[in-house]
């Protein structure tokens, strides 16, 4: 039976989907990160899933609109009635009472935007909040031993953006956030059936064409899909043929880029954790790190190990569930600076 009381529970606050844990039960929601809004008034129509499927399909009197994606946090008012009805959707169902909240706070954020979000929480019926950095958590979900006096080198591919970070004797000893991850994909494909078909297509589609198709680089047997879009050249809706190399393409520059983006971060990391890391290998984690040859792309390109952690969408959510249900085990890691002076009560 549900003990009706109050428990910790901890929140992967992403880009693309919001993750809450609850102790001793895991991971027991996880919806995406979207709403759907009447644009005069600001009140939320839908949110989750079902805001996401009607991206690109509302009337004009309707807007659907990812509140936490990059740069910054655009409409604290749709996340806040987005975050809002999660948490009491848990606390109801799971019979949680005041809990307090360990929450992954995406490491891009203005302290103001931080303090805000955690506001949000406590307006949400929570009893206090503790901020974790959200790099620290994925490591841990992803089972690195970040505590060792060794290098341990995590990269977390979400959807507006990429945690990029090496860890030695429980602290983060180098860390970027890089604007890689599965929009900026999706973005490539969409501006490529633009060059190269004429075809105007949605955010969903590009999506599914990335995760359906989509390699880091080419492989056979092809895969084909017909995909709807509009026609730049008629403004009609049609159908195209697309395959996997033309989608393999598109993600190349992209891609490209990011590579280089881990060259240069290896380079400017101190040589005996760069020398750690050449031999343990880089742990991939997050949604995007499930890219079809991704994992062996990096590993030839950046010439170490390259893994991909289990489930690599869940690892944040992963970590702070062992996080609340371990805390002793983690007393020697650095949750996150500020850790203590920022913790919002009410
Ligand atoms: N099989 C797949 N192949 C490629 N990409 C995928 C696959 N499955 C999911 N993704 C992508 O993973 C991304 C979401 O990853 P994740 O859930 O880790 O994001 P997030 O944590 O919400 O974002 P962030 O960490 O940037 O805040 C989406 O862009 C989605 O398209
Ligand atoms: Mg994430």
């Amino acid at each position: 039976m549900a003990i009706f009381g109050s428990a910790d529970i901890g929140m992967d606050l992403g880009t693309s989907v919001l993750h809450i844990v609850v102790k001793g039960k895991g991971v027991v929601f996880s919806e995406s990160a979207c709403v759907a809004f009447e644009r005069e008034t600001r009140s939320v129509i839908s949110a989750g899933d079902e805001a996401k499927g009607m991206m690109g399909r509302t009337p004009r009197n309707i807007d659907v609109e990812r509140p936490f994606r990059e740069p910054h946090i655009r409409s604290f008012d749709l996340a806040s009635k987005m975050v809002n009805s999660y948490l009491k959707d848990v606390m109801k169902k799971w019979r949680v009472s005041r809990p307090r909240l360990f929450l992954a706070l995406p490491c891009g954020l203005t302290p103001t935007e931080r303090q805000t979000v955690m506001e949000m929480m406590v307006d949400a019926g929570v009893r206090s909040v503790v901020p974790v950095d959200e790099s620290v958590t994925s490591a841990i979900g992803a089972k690195l031993r970040i505590d060792q006096p060794y290098g341990r080198m995590n990269v977390d591919i979400g959807g507006a953006r990429t945690g990029i970070s090496v860890f030695s004797m429980g602290n983060q000893a180098k860390w970027r956030i890089d604007a890689f991850g599965g929009d900026r994909m999706d973005a490539a494909i969409m501006d490529y059936m633009r060059r190269k078909h004429n075809l105007i297509i949605g955010e969903n589609s590009a999506e599914m064409l990335k995760i359906n198709l989509g390699a880091a680089r080419p492989f056979e047997p092809q895969l084909q899909e017909e995909i709807y879009g509009r026609s730049l050249v008629s403004g009609l809706p049609r159908g195209v043929m697309v395959n996997s190399d033309d989608i393999t393409e598109a993600l190349q520059q992209p891609i490209h880029e990011f590579v280089n983006v881990l060259h240069r971060f290896i380079e400017q990391t101190p040589p005996e954790l760069a020398s750690d890391i050449f031999d343990a290998g880089i742990m991939l984690s997050g949604g995007s790190a499930r890219l079809y040859g991704l994992e062996e792309l990096l590993a030839e390109q950046m010439g170490m190990p390259v893994y991909v952690a289990d489930e690599p969408e869940l690892t944040v959510a992963r970590g702070l569930a062992e996080l609340i249900s371990n805390p002793d085990a983690y007393e020697k890691i650095n949750l996150g600076s500020p850790y203590k002076e920022d913790e919002v009560s009410d």
